[in-house]
């Protein structure tokens, strides 16, 4: 039976502020930013957005009636939870009026989460073929302002719907992953900002990506021609270009060309939006479903999903019959230009508003036309509109 990825829907902020800008606020040269670290506009998120709206954006964009009362497993994978003990998967459960027999909550690996909830939805899946699994992706990267990895910041929601007979990506059985305990980067309990071994932390992205990818080639018998395409856990992405060129150096040009090609339709929109974190490889992969000129039905696609910690895991999918038809109803690169510009001070304005420890708060969200929106907090509850 073939179980995989049946639609994906993305959602991210009305607001971004330009790399050039930002390097020039910080002293550095433009092409630091554009070249070196390969980002050209940086999602900034206001407060009345936080990841149960974004993912409800994301996930309202692709479910219709018949997906939200199939739908019996949500897994929403984060590391940005706005709960100690609650998950934010109930409040997309309702907010999304998904039918209640179901199982729903709230998974953190760093990055990895959504990844895990896709090996959860297989499971889920494999035993109840007619129905189907939501799995979320959503964060907000956020570093200290005037930090290193203050450009490597952004935020979003990618949703995907998992489902038997999938219509855009079935998922091959066979998987690698490797597990260890590093300290390249994490959030303390109380922290609203990210610690990281920045330089440390892109070593072990690489080690990671190596260990499973050879893993993988080992117990598949497949070689590098068996790929169209590979696409990465993209932090900034030319963190995914230097793991790319790690394995076609000493490749014929033609397919390292098809590769390379096919990596720059992948990085196109992470590179205008930022890390999103959990989200950021299937972000990705939307990316190069959308902008590839170059993928047929059959085609096979080589996934790295990385979380700092660490987990990395190498799998991967065969594009089905008609997957141009679901993935180009959302076009994501409208969406994006259609974005306001803010200004460095604004940007920095609306990342010092941060919400933790407040029990009380009304957000000015009339600026803000997502279909969800937080509008502020009572009784130390989150308050919600779907609007
Ligand atoms: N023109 C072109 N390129 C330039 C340039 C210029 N004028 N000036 C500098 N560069 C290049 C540098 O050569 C360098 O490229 P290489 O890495 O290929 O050598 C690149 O720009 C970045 O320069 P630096 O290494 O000097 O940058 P930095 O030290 O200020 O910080 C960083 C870079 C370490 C990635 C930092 O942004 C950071 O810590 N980010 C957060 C951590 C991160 O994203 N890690 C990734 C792996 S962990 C992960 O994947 C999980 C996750 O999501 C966090």
């Amino acid at each position: 039976m073939k179980i995989g990825i049946d639609k994906i829907g993305f959602a991210t902020s009305h607001l971004y502020v330009d790399m050039a800008e930002l390097a020039k606020a910080r002293n550095e040269e433009p092409n630091k930013y554009l070249i070196g670290l390969g980002q050209q506009k940086m999602a900034v998120i206001p407060p009345s957005q936080d990841i149960v709206t974004m993912a409800c954006t994301a996930a309202e964009k692709i479910l219709t009636p018949e997906d939200k009362n199939k739908i019996g497993l949500v897994v929403f994978g984060t590391e940005s939870g706005i709960d100690n003990s609650k998950s934010a998967a109930m409040y997309l459960v309702d907010l999304l009026g998904l039918a209640e027999n179901l199982r729903a909550f709230e998974i953190k690996q760093a990055c990895y989460g959504a990844t895990a909830g896709i090996a959860m939805a297989r499971g889920y899946l494999a035993l109840h073929p007619d129905k189907k699994a939501l799995v979320i992706g959503a964060d907000i990267a956020r570093y200290g302002l005037k930090t290193s990895g203050e450009a490597t910041q952004g935020g979003g929601a990618v949703a995907l719907l998992m489902a038997s007979d999938p219509a855009i990506l079935a998922l091959e059985p066979k998987t690698a992953y490797y597990a260890k305990n590093v300290m390249d980067f994490w959030r303390p309990l109380g922290h609203t900002e990210a610690l990281v071994e920045g330089k440390y932390s892109a070593q072990i992205y690489l080690d990671f990506f190596n260990q499973v990818y050879l893993d993988y080639l080992q117990q598949t018998n497949l070689s590098l021609s068996d790929f169209n395409a590979f696409i990465f856990h993209l932090p900034y992405t030319k963190m995914g270009l230097k793991a790319l060129r790690t394995i076609i150096s000493d490749t014929e040009p033609e397919i390292a060309d098809n590769l390379k090609k096919q990596f720059e339709a992948s990085r196109e929109y992470n590179r205008n939006v930022g890390n999103l974190y959990t989200g950021s490889l299937y972000l990705s992969l939307l990316s190069l479903l959308q902008n590839s000129s170059n993928l047929t039905a059959g085609q096979r696609i080589g996934l790295f999903s990385y979380g700092s910690g660490a987990q990395g895991e190498f799998f991967t999918g065969i594009l089905q019959d008609g997957f141009e038809d679901f993935v180009n109803n959302d076009n994501v690169s409208t969406m994006l230009a259609k974005r306001h510009r803010v200004s460095v001070t604004d940007y920095e304005h609306i990342y010092r508003q941060s919400l933790k420890n407040k029990d009380e708060l009304i957000i000015d969200y009339k600026s803000d036309r997502a279909p969800f929106v937080l509008t502020g907090i009572k009784n130390s509850q989150r308050q919600y509109l779907h609007q």
